[in-house]
């Protein structure tokens, strides 16, 4: 399975954070927000990842994150000239997915729990599974509606009367038949190739499935001034308290089976001192005592 992270949109409710540097790659308490997604990729077991944003901000990307080697992975870069649609990194990474399947995952949705997506990566087979989260103010997202067995009857973006509180969180798991479907959905009003359209057409083909993550499993928004402070304190909190980082790639890396421990120590060696320097250090020294 292949990975899309899309890092897209001006980040205009975070003006003036945004003006010189994206969304994404505003610290999330002690690292890039973008980390995030990505470690969600490379627990999942995903280490070839297209990454997509403006043509303005794709350079920034690519001076962190480089051909993604440091990382045990590698990383493509594309442009989204435009806004227009989270389903257009489909089409913008079509030959980048190949024969594939693919997860789709958005630069500012921060996951934490449960082991993450792991099995649900493993497990997939075909058609498309989504995700439901339960949350206070489902309006603001995609919201799935269930019958009384549990099945999803429906999906509506951003619904004026939301017809449950169980959000879609910005993590899509895809067959190869999202590039065909894509290329046949219109763009909305709004002139964007909507996700939840391409969602609801697996829906519509009896292809999806919905798994509701649980109440242990945090989904933080970052978007917004305040969510940004609230996800740095959440992160902070949690790393304090258990001495684990969240969203550390290399650890997630070498965890997956991506890179060796020796490999690891020479990205430990490389790297100048500071906190994150010396967490991964613990995790060699770990590693070489068991
Ligand atoms: C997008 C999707 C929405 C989803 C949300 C998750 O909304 O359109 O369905 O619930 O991401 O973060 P946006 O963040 O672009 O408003």
């Amino acid at each position: 399975m292949k990975g899309i992270i899309l890092a897209g949109g001006a980040g205009s409710r975070l003006y003036p954070l945004t003006l010189v540097a994206s969304k994404q790659l505003q610290p999330v308490y002690d690292k890039p927000m973008i980390y995030h997604p990505l470690t969600t990729l490379i627990e999942g077991g995903i280490r070839e990842i297209c990454l997509i944003s403006t043509p303005h901000d794709l350079p920034r990307f690519q001076q962190l994150l480089g051909d993604g080697s440091r990382m045990g992975i590698s990383i493509d870069y594309r442009e989204q000239a435009k806004p227009e649609g989270i389903a257009q990194a489909i089409l913008i990474a079509e030959s980048f997915i190949g024969d594939d399947a693919v997860a789709l995952i958005l630069g500012d949705n921060i996951f934490y729990g449960n082991n993450g997506f792991g099995e649900s990566f493993r497990d997939f087979t075909s058609g498309a599974t989504i995700f439901g989260y339960h949350v206070q103010d489902p309006e603001r997202y995609g919201v799935v509606e269930f019958d009384e067995e549990g099945s999803a009857i429906s999906i509506e973006e951003k619904p004026q009367y939301p017809k449950s509180h169980y959000a879609v969180p910005g993590i899509y798991i895809y067959d190869n038949d999202v590039i065909e479907i894509t290329k046949g959905s219109q763009p909305s009003a709004r002139g964007e190739l909507e996700i939840t359209a391409i969602n609801m057409e697996y829906l519509n083909r009896g292809r999806l499935r919905v798994e509701k993550l649980s109440r242990g499993f945090a989904w933080l928004d970052a978007g917004t001034s305040s969510s940004l402070h609230e996800a740095s304190a959440y992160v902070q909190t949690i790393e304090t308290r258990t001495g684990i980082k969240i969203g550390c790639p290399e650890e997630a890396s070498y965890r997956s089976g991506f890179m060796s421990v020796d490999q690891l120590a020479e990205i430990v060696a490389d790297m100048s001192i500071c906190e994150y320097q010396a967490y991964l250090a613990g995790v060699v020294a770990e590693a070489m005592r068991s």
